[in-house]
This record gives structure tokens, C-alpha cells and sequence, in this order.
């Protein structure tokens, strides 16, 4: 049995599902709007012989028929490449300037800089990460595209210190945890030679504990966003129901103008929270992008 086949019982359509993910992911581009507009950047693409095409639910969001980092709006960091589910956090976060935002496992910082964007370049993000090897790429990314209200940390997430920021807590969290990475199966065709069973458990265990920090370090009314690019509800949905036994939050709705499908409320035995369907999952052959996980959480009930 191969690792995608698990999920059979739960994927609508499973042969469209299949032949999607053996299909190479479109080249997608976000607009950074802290360097540029869309237009600008639109116009640059059609001058350098670009061929863009807007995707339906955010103008912002462009499919090119270039790759994403060769491309002069790229170089001078007018344009983010970055795969359209992962834009899905940030914009389901959605912070207003002036906020102070955690970004829990931040490298190397797509999530960050398209936080800093939606803030207009106003207010505190911290952007950190356990790997120290990755935060140059998180720090270049920042640099690159210029968002200044950043300050990068390397802690283990699942026991981070609010101590150097002189703060009681954060306004709001993106926990976007490392995971089995099923769902890049299309950008990356080996992301499942290494699958089993035992590492997805294994990793459950760190999300549980990163995701109860960033919402003990929240405050009361504040909003935290978890996701995954993984579709192993043991990481996903199972994640959420310990949480949710354990911290003061509950589950919110938000909107995404891509299909998706709920949150599950069973898998293989288990009875999750029935609060658990707010959260959405996103599948290859519904909006031809890779696969992911998503979910809104309020702290305090
Ligand atoms: C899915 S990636 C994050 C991608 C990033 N949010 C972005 O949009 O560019 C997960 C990250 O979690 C980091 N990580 C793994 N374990 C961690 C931990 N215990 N605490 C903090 N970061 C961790 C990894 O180094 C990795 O960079």
C-alpha cells in the first residue's frame, strides 16, 4: 500500500485525486504589496514576456508560466513565490497593523513576510524557528522583500519565552508546524519516499506541543492559526482535539474563497470534537494546487 492510499475512505473522487498529485504544481507568485502594486508588477511580467494570470479568489495571487525566482518582480522582491495553499494561513489569520504577532516555526519566512505585508510593515512579528540553519534563508527572505517589523528568534517553539520581549502575550499566532509534508507531493515527487507511520507520529507529538505554547502565549480573545501541508489527520484533526482537551480556545470559522472540505470528526476509530469541521482541508484535484490543512482557533472560550 502506498502512503496516499489510507486516505481513500476520506477523498471524494480518489482517481482525480490521484492523477492530480501526480501532476506538476502551476507556478504561482504572491504580489508583496509592501514593494509594489499589481499592477506594476503585472506590467513588469508583460514586459519581460511573462504570461500571469490572476487566480480567482485573490487577485494578488498569480499563476506565471515562468518559475517563480527568475523573474525581475522576483529579483527586486515585488513578487513571493510561494505555493497558493500555504498564502491560506496568513490571509485566515488576517492581523491588522500594529499587532504583535507570533509566527512560531517561521522559516524560511513565506508565511512571515506575507504577515508583514498584510500589517503594512506596522507593528511586531516574531519570526522564529528551532533551525538555526534556516533562519538565513528567513532573514534574506525579509530582506528581500522588505518587511521591517521583524525580529527573527531561534527557540524550540513548544517551550518559547515571551522573557526578551517584555510582554504578558502575543495578539495572535500562525503555528505553521513542521509535518510528514504529504501534500507537497506535487512540488516535490520524493516528499513520500521516507512515509511511515512512526514519523507521523512522532511529529504529532512536537505539534502538539508548539501549537499549546503559541496558545498559552496568546492573548485572551486573540487568534491562533494552525495548519499543516499534510493530510494525515493524525497531525491535523487529532492535533486539534488534544489541544482543545487541554487549552482555554475553541474553534472558529473563517473564510477562503478556495473549496476545501471539514475538518474530520472520526478516523480510524477515533471520535474527534464536532467543532473540529470548522477547520478546512484542501485537496490537489479541487483547485489544482498542492494539499493542506487549516484551522482557526479564539483563545479563551
Ligand atoms: C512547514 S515549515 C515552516 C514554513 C514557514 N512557515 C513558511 O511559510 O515559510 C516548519 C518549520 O518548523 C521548524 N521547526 C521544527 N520543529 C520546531 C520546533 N520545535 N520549534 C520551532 N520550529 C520548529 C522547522 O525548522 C521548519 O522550518
Amino acid at each position: 500500500m502506498d502512503a496516499l492510499e489510507r486516505y481513500e475512505p476520506i477523498i471524494d473522487d480518489f482517481e482525480a485525486f490521484r492523477a492530480a498529485c501526480e501532476r506538476p504544481l502551476p507556478s504561482v507568485v504572491r504580489v508583496n504589496e509592501i514593494k509594489a502594486t499589481r499592477e506594476q508588477v503585472t506590467e513588469a511580467f508583460d514586459a519581460e514576456g511573462v504570461e500571469w494570470e490572476s487566480r480567482d479568489w485573490n487577485e494578488n495571487v498569480l499563476k506565471i508560466d515562468s518559475s517563480p525566482g527568475n523573474t525581475w518582480p522576483s529579483f527586486h522582491g515585488w513578487t513571493h513565490g510561494q505555493e497558493e495553499v500555504s498564502s491560506i494561513s496568513a490571509f485566515a489569520l488576517d492581523p491588522e497593523p500594529g499587532e504583535r504577532v507570533l509566527d512560531s516555526c517561521a522559516a524560511p519566512g513565506s508565511k512571515t513576510t506575507q504577515l508583514g505585508a498584510l500589517m503594512d510593515d506596522d507593528g511586531l512579528i516574531v519570526a522564529n524557528d528551532s533551525n538555526l540553519g534556516r533562519l538565513s534563508a528567513l532573514r534574506f527572505n525579509t530582506e528581500r522583500l522588505g518587511v521591517t517589523c521583524v525580529a527573527v528568534t531561534n527557540q524550540d517553539a513548544r517551550n518559547f519565552s515571551l522573557k526578551p520581549f517584555g510582554i504578558e502575550a502575543f495578539d495572535s499566532a500562525l503555528v505553521d508546524v513542521p509535518c510528514s509534508c504529504e501534500g507537497t507531493i506535487r512540488k516535490n515527487p520524493t516528499a513520500l519516499d521516507d512515509w511511515s507511520l512512526d514519523h507521523i507520529e512522532g511529529v504529532a507529538g512536537v505539534q502538539k506541543g508548539i501549537l499549546r505554547r503559541a496558545i498559552q502565549a496568546t492573548k485572551e480573545g486573540g487568534s491562533v492559526v494552525y495548519s499543516t501541508c499534510t493530510f494525515a489527520p493524525e497531525e491535523n484533526e487529532a492535533v486539534l482535539d488534544h489541544v482543545l482537551k487541554r487549552e482555554d480556545c475553541r474553534l472558529v470559522e473563517y473564510d477562503i474563497g478556495l473549496q476545501s472540505e471539514p475538518g474530520l470528526t472520526e478516523w480510524q476509530g477515533d471520535e474527534f470534537d464536532e467543532s473540529i469541521r470548522k477547520a478546512k482541508r484542501f485537496y490537489p484535484h479541487h483547485n489544482d494546487t498542492g494539499g493542506f490543512f487549516c484551522a482557526k482557533l479564539e483563545v479563551g472560550a
